[in-house]
């Protein structure tokens, strides 16, 4: 193999020990482990940065790049995947409605890894439903090392398309139709969107400034991104954050390793603090 990758079709140099950088980089900082098959990817998405940035070649590109700098933001905003959608993986919105009229009030609940938005929303939503109110006690804290998805989060406006799977009762009550140039676009309505605040947390910071307790920590479809030493940190900084009687929301293909936490499994990638580390029997 030549010593660049796939040299000759690329416009920009792009060697093994780049992606080696930015590998370490973002395994580093974000925690975000990339294995060698997302080559291909990395290259198209940091390439739009150097085109931006006027650099010539991935090594003097990384050789600017300071961490915490706004490029640095750039960089990282580029190398986050966010596929999220509307009430995905349902069953967790079915179960918290169940469990929100007897947690204590306020009842405040971390979407740590909300993306574009979608998933605080329809939190919103379920507690709208649940209190039959647009003002319900709950309040969502969203938070995404992402800057651009923040901003697509807070602005609430959606592709019709995107919003009708989640049936045309919610779309009247919660959103508003776009009109003219909004036309086939929708927006969140203003009293959901004053009960989620969105602010950058990067999961790997030391120090959250997240206020306890929390009813409910929903950390969806983002630890499949670090890896397990990173998982098991993570989890453990959610311990004394959780109310006795609050939930953890995992990804369907997140979980705890038994015995490794002190939370009970309850089924469908729901935990429960374990009764020893502060639950009533
Ligand atoms: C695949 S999306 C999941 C979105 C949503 N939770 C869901 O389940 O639909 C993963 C999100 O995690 C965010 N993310 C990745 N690393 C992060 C970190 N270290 N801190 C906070 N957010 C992170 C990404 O920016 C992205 O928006």
């Amino acid at each position: 193999m030549n010593d660049a990758v796939g040299a000759g079709e690329r416009e920009f140099d792009f060697r093994p020990a780049d992606f080696e950088r930015i590998r370490g980089l973002l395994h580093q900082n974000i925690g975000i482990s990339l294995s060698a098959v997302k080559t291909e990817l990395v290259y198209s998405r940091v390439s739009r940065r150097l085109r931006v940035t006027g650099h010539a070649n991935f090594a003097s590109y990384l050789e600017a790049l300071a961490v915490g700098s706004a490029e640095w933001e750039q960089f990282v905003n580029a190398l986050t995947t966010n596929l999220t959608s509307f009430f995905r993986e349902p069953h967790h919105f079915v179960r918290l409605a169940q469990l929100l009229p007897s947690l204590p009030r306020p009842v405040t609940i971390w979407c740590t890894a909300s993306s574009t938005g979608e998933e605080p929303y329809s939190l919103a939503i379920t507690a709208a439903e649940a209190f039959d109110s647009l003002s319900p006690p709950v309040r969502i804290l969203a938070s995404d090392v992402d800057t651009n998805v923040l901003g697509t989060a807070r602005a609430g406006v959606y592709e019709l398309e995107a919003a009708q799977a989640m049936g045309r009762q919610r779309l009247e009550r919660f959103f508003l139709r776009g009109k003219g140039r909004q036309q086939g676009r929708v927006r969140v309505r203003s009293e959901l969107q004053r009960l989620v605040e969105f602010r950058q947390i990067n999961l790997l910071d030391p120090d959250w400034q997240i206020k306890a307790p929390l009813a409910a920590i929903f950390c969806r479809n983002v630890m499949i991104y670090f890896d397990r030493d990173t998982q098991h940190r993570l989890l453990s900084r959610f311990v004394p954050l959780l109310h006795p009687e609050g939930r953890l929301f995992l990804g369907h293909s997140e979980t705890i390793r038994a015995g490794s936490l002190p939370f009970d499994n309850e089924g469908q990638t729901i935990f429960a603090l374990a009764r020893a580390a502060g639950r009533a029997a």
